[in-house]
This record gives C-alpha cells, sequence and structure tokens, in this order.
C-alpha cells in the first residue's frame, strides 16, 4: 500500500491512517514545506542530514511524509526519491527532539517503504551515519559504489566528498543500472574515503 493510498490528504478524521504513539502519518502537503525546510536544516550544519534549500523542497514536496501529532503539530518528516524503476532513496527523514523515541521515525520510514514498493521499486539507497537504525528495517551496508545514481546526484557536490563519515545502505536488490552516470563507475572516481579536514563554512 502506498503514502497516497493510506494516508488521504485533507481527510483528517480518515480511521484508515496508521497511528504510532499517536502520530499520524500522511502525504505533505505545499503548507508542510516550511516545516520540512526548518527541521531538515537545523541537522544539515553538522552533516547528519543534506541541505535542502525551499524551492527544492517545494519541487519536491510529493517525495515527502510527514509526521503529525492528532492534532495536526508538526512531528517530522521523510522523503523517498524515485531515480527510475531500479532505485529509490529514503532522504531527510528526521524528528524533532522532543518527538523521538515515540515511533513517529520508524513509522515515516515504513510509509516511505511502502511508497516505493507501491512504485514498484524493489531496490531502496540511502546514506547514513545510524545504520542500526535501518538494519531493523532490512537495509544492509553496501559499498557506495554501487549506487552511482547517489554519487552523482549528491556527492560530487558535496564539501565532504573525500571526508564522508556515511555508509551507504540498501534494502532489496542492488540496481544493475543507473541514469545519471554511467553504470559502472571505478572507486578512484567516486568518494574516496580518507580521514581529512571537512572545508570551513560546512
Ligand atoms: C533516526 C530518527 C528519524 C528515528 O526517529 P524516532 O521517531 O526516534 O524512531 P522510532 O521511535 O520510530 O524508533 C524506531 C526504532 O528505531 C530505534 N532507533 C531510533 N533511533 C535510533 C538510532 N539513532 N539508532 C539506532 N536505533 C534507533 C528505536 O529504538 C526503535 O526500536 P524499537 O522498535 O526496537 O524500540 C530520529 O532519531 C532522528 O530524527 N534522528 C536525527 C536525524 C537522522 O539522523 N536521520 C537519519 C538520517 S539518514
Amino acid at each position: 500500500m502506498s503514502i497516497s493510498s493510506l494516508m488521504p490528504v485533507g481527510d483528517s478524521t480518515s480511521s484508515s491512517r496508521p497511528r504510532v504513539g499517536g502520530a499520524i502519518v500522511r502525504k505533505a502537503k505545499l503548507q508542510d514545506a516550511v516545516n520540512i525546510f526548518d527541521l531538515v536544516n537545523s541537522l544539515s550544519g553538522d552533516g547528519t542530514l543534506l541541505p535542502r534549500n525551499y524551492a527544492e523542497i517545494c519541487e519536491n514536496v510529493r517525495d515527502f511524509a510527514i509526521a503529525e501529532s492528532e492534532s495536526g503539530v508538526f512531528l517530522g518528516c521523510g522523503a523517498l526519491h524515485l531515480y527510475g524503476p531500479h532505485l529509490a532513496e529514503v532522504r531527510s527523514i528526521v524528528v524533532k527532539p522532543e518527538a523521538k523515541g515515540q515511533g513517529s521515525g520508524g513509522k515515516l520510514l515504513q510509509a516511505l517503504l511502502e511508497e516505493a514498493e507501491y512504485q514498484g521499486v524493489a531496490s531502496v539507497c540511502l546514506f547514513t551515519r545510524i545504520p542500526d537504525f535501518f538494519f531493523q528495517f532490512g537495509f544492509r551496508v553496501v559499498d557506495r559504489t554501487v549506487l552511482p545514481d547517489k554519487i552523482y546526484k549528491d556527492c560530487q557536490m558535496c564539501p565532504r566528498l573525500y571526508a564522508c563519515d556515511e555508509v551507504a545502505m540498501v534494502r532489496g536488490p542492488l540496481p544493475r543500472t543507473a541514469v545519471l552516470g554511467p553504470s559502472k563507475i571505478s572507486e578512484p572516481e567516486l568518494v574516496k574515503l580518507q580521514t581529512g579536514t571537512i572545508p570551513s563554512g560546512y
């Protein structure tokens, strides 16, 4: 079942909505973009999340699910980016500090995985510093070179390119093709993992 079918926007009384710890997960609306922007960027300074600008969030707001309290208080968000039938990516998944540990993050992730399934995408990837959270949802650590689309979308422009401390994870089969770069890239062209100085200002 997809986010769309589980969480109809504007139907605040739907009893079909999944609830965990009082939280409701639904598709994001454009009006949620400010909350998404503020929360995601509150954790981008230290590299926990990639920074997202407001225009980009508005443009891609249909990628997002949000968690909110029964009274409509914004608790967190997560996005599923579709590269194509071969690969999707969980991005910008975050819960407000005061709402952590109450099931919202797990429910958001589950909704994004159901959306991937609805879209017919078996392979879902992400980069993270907290693999333990994702292990329990079926993700495993992989070599990042198997994800050229992700590398070309984000890493090549990232100031942490040569000092990345995130691990790549995949749920489902490894993607067998890519749309943003060559389908096979040699290791040296990709993210060199080495300890180094993170450029100032990031
Ligand atoms: C990661 C995050 C979204 C989890 O949200 P949450 O609402 O606290 O998670 P939940 O309450 O749904 O927890 C679900 C399960 O994951 C576990 N878990 C939560 N955070 C975890 C973490 N950082 N590491 C390992 N396990 C974690 C919980 O213990 C729980 O396990 P249980 O079901 O056995 O009790 C939240 O901690 C967060 O916003 N972190 C900062 C942003 C971030 O790092 N995002 C990931 C970027 S890739």
